[in-house]
């Protein structure tokens, strides 16, 4: 039951990686989603096993070849039978993730993810599949690998009985729009440094308060972005 992830890669090697441990990996074993790979050289028809080519026009590096992604596609989405699940193709040139985009691929049934390497894949491909293309932020990765990791990450969190108690969700960063405050735990005081006054109070009203200021400053001062958006949705 649950999540369902298919990662078409080169490097099937790479998966589940670090979803494999802590928190996924529990979810994982525990049925909360599921991870398939495939291999998209063995979409190959020709006796090299050719995944890419020169790209159209001259230039440096290679280009995934689009008949070879098709087939591979095709293999696990049912070909022309949609299976429901989102083609997401992550690549710098993508709209950025969101915590809202976040939250909807967790709603739903799963996701097709396919993974560039060298310069990118065929534009046909990603035109007659029907993909949306992910960056998960302005930097170059080596390949889309690491990219599905980072996005897998962020909603298998949030599928059912992952997070357990450990988190509300309302409190947390991009839920109310604001970066979190400060975190303390004991001792009261290290390296001469105290844990603020307020903290230790006992007064849950004082506390609410000060972690609230806390955010507004952080927020105003990192991200005067998320800061402008936080004030427009307050007073609409
Ligand atoms: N592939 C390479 N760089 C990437 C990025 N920033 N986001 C998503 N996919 C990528």
């Amino acid at each position: 039951g649950g999540f369902r992830a298919t990662v078409l890669t080169l490097y099937p090697e790479m998966f589940p990686g670090p979803l494999g441990v802590s928190l996924a990996g529990k979810a994982l074993v525990d049925g909360a989603w599921s991870l398939e790979t495939v291999q998209i050289r063995d979409f190959t028809t020709d006796k090299h096993r050719m995944v890419d080519d020169t790209p159209a026009g001259g230039g440096a590096g290679m280009v995934m070849k689009a008949d070879v992604l098709a087939r591979a596609v095709d293999h696990v989405s049912g070909g022309h039978v949609a299976d429901g699940r989102p083609k997401l193709y992550m690549t710098p040139r993508g709209k950025t993730l969101t915590q809202a985009r976040v939250r909807e691929l967790a709603a739903g049934p799963g996701a097709i993810m396919l993974c560039g390497r060298f310069e990118g894949v065929d534009e046909r491909l990603i035109e007659a599949r029907n993909f949306e293309e992910i960056s998960i932020g302005d930097y170059i990765l080596s390949g889309g690998e690491t990219a599905a990791i980072v996005i897998l990450d962020a909603i298998v969190r949030l599928l059912p009985g992952v997070m357990g108690n450990i988190m509300s969700g309302e409190t947390e960063s991009f839920e109310t729009g604001l970066l979190e405050h400060p975190h303390y735990t004991k001792p009261q005081e290290w390296e001469g440094r105290r844990i603020p006054d307020v903290l230790l109070s006992g007064n849950h009203g004082a506390i609410d308060k000060w972690r609230r200021s806390e955010a507004e400053q952080l927020t105003k001062e990192r991200r005067p972005d998320l800061w402008q958006a936080h004030r427009a949705s307050l007073k609409k």
